[in-house]
């Protein structure tokens, strides 16, 4: 009961989830793109800036940690996870190991970290983390993605959902099939789908409780070189037949990445889809690292004296995916910081 409880909190209208468990090699190389050094104190510098930003308890229902956050305080001495849970925003993990190339499989990867994952889950539990979070990543070309890929990675998700369920924590269920590539968005909708019937027969094969994890899928785009970009409207119609072909109403909610699209885009399609004329069976969130960070990240670019004006730039992004959440945005919204 109670994971279904956080499941559905997770959800709530109104409200979404930050993706903040960016690793340090990531988190890297959106600093060095900025020209900022990334470390232990700049990160933690970072992720205070965000977490602490006015207003964003409104709209945001919960945010997923990295390991590292999850242990760090903010400048009060205060940890991270207390100041989220005092604004009752849900501190959540990440807890997988990485996508690490799959042997015999040049061009694909299969994410790992189940060794050793029971007795994570029950340190992370012990410290006050409610739901986690483990990413899978499938790439599209004319030869991938393999069947032994969709296959590994489903597998994989499924025994990590298992594992987090046991002990008490829901588990955030990514399948990303990546944007890279020339292909079409109809191909991402074949491969997409695909995904996600196998990610949905492992997670039944194997007893998962549906009411009790969220699915974070990708939309259905197509790959940031193919020279044909649908239009919004596409894109929302996609994503939704594609989910009502694979994923059961049983499932509280969908929290989608952002997968590389810019912020407004991401939140076009999220509004559009929370539009559709016909009534969803789950209900369709964001779940964004890229697209609620990339304004307030750019805006700081590690400066004490724009701290305020970055914590302005990300309330509004979260507050514009909060009505996208409700089909209530529109893009005249964006300018009004
Ligand atoms: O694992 C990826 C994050 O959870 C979502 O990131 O929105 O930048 O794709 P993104």
């Amino acid at each position: 009961m109670q994971l279904e409880e956080t499941a559905r909190r997770l959800v709530a209208p109104e409200r979404g989830i930050l993706a903040a468990d960016e690793s340090s090699a990531t988190i890297g190389k959106r600093f060095e793109a900025l020209g900022l050094p990334c470390t232990v104190e700049s990160r933690r510098a970072y992720r205070e800036l965000l977490f602490s930003s006015p207003g964003i308890e409104r709209y945001l229902s919960g945010v997923i940690l990295y390991e590292e956050t999850l242990k760090q305080t903010a400048q009060s001495g205060e940890r991270f996870v207390d100041l989220l849970t005092s604004r009752e925003i849900l501190p959540g993990i990440k807890v997988d190991g990485g996508a690490k190339p799959f042997a015999g499989h040049p061009g694909e990867f299969v994410t790992e970290g189940l060794d050793g994952l029971r007795e994570r889950l029950s340190s992370y539990r012990d410290l006050g983390a409610r739901f986690t979070k483990w990413r899978a990543v499938i790439s599209i070309d004319a030869l991938r993605p393999s069947r032994c890929a969709v296959r590994s990675n489903a597998e994989a998700l499924a025994r990590y959902a298992m594992l987090a369920q046991e002990q008490g924590l829901v588990p955030i269920v990514e399948p990303e099939v990546l944007m890279e590539g020339d292909h079409d968005q109809a191909r991402c909708e074949v491969v997409t789908v695909e995904v996600l019937n196998r990610v949905f027969e492992a997670l039944h094969a194997h007893g998962a409780c549906l009411e009790g994890l969220i699915l974070k899928p990708n939309m259905v785009v197509a790959g940031k070189k193919c020279p044909a970009q649908p239009t919004v409207e596409a894109v929302a119609g996609a994503t939704l037949r594609t989910l009502a072909r694979s994923v059961p109403s049983a499932v509280p909610g969908i929290a989608f990445l952002s997968g590389g699209q810019t912020p407004e885009r991401a939140t076009a399609h999220l509004n559009a889809m929370n539009q559709s004329a016909h009534p969803l069976p789950w209900q369709v969130t964001f779940s964004f690292s890229r697209a609620l960070q990339e304004p307030p990240l750019s805006a700081w670019a590690g400066q004490t004296d724009r701290v305020a004006t970055a914590q302005k730039l990300f309330a509004h992004r979260v507050h514009l995916n909060s009505l996208a959440r409700m089909g209530r945005y529109s893009h005249e919204l964006e300018g009004a910081v």
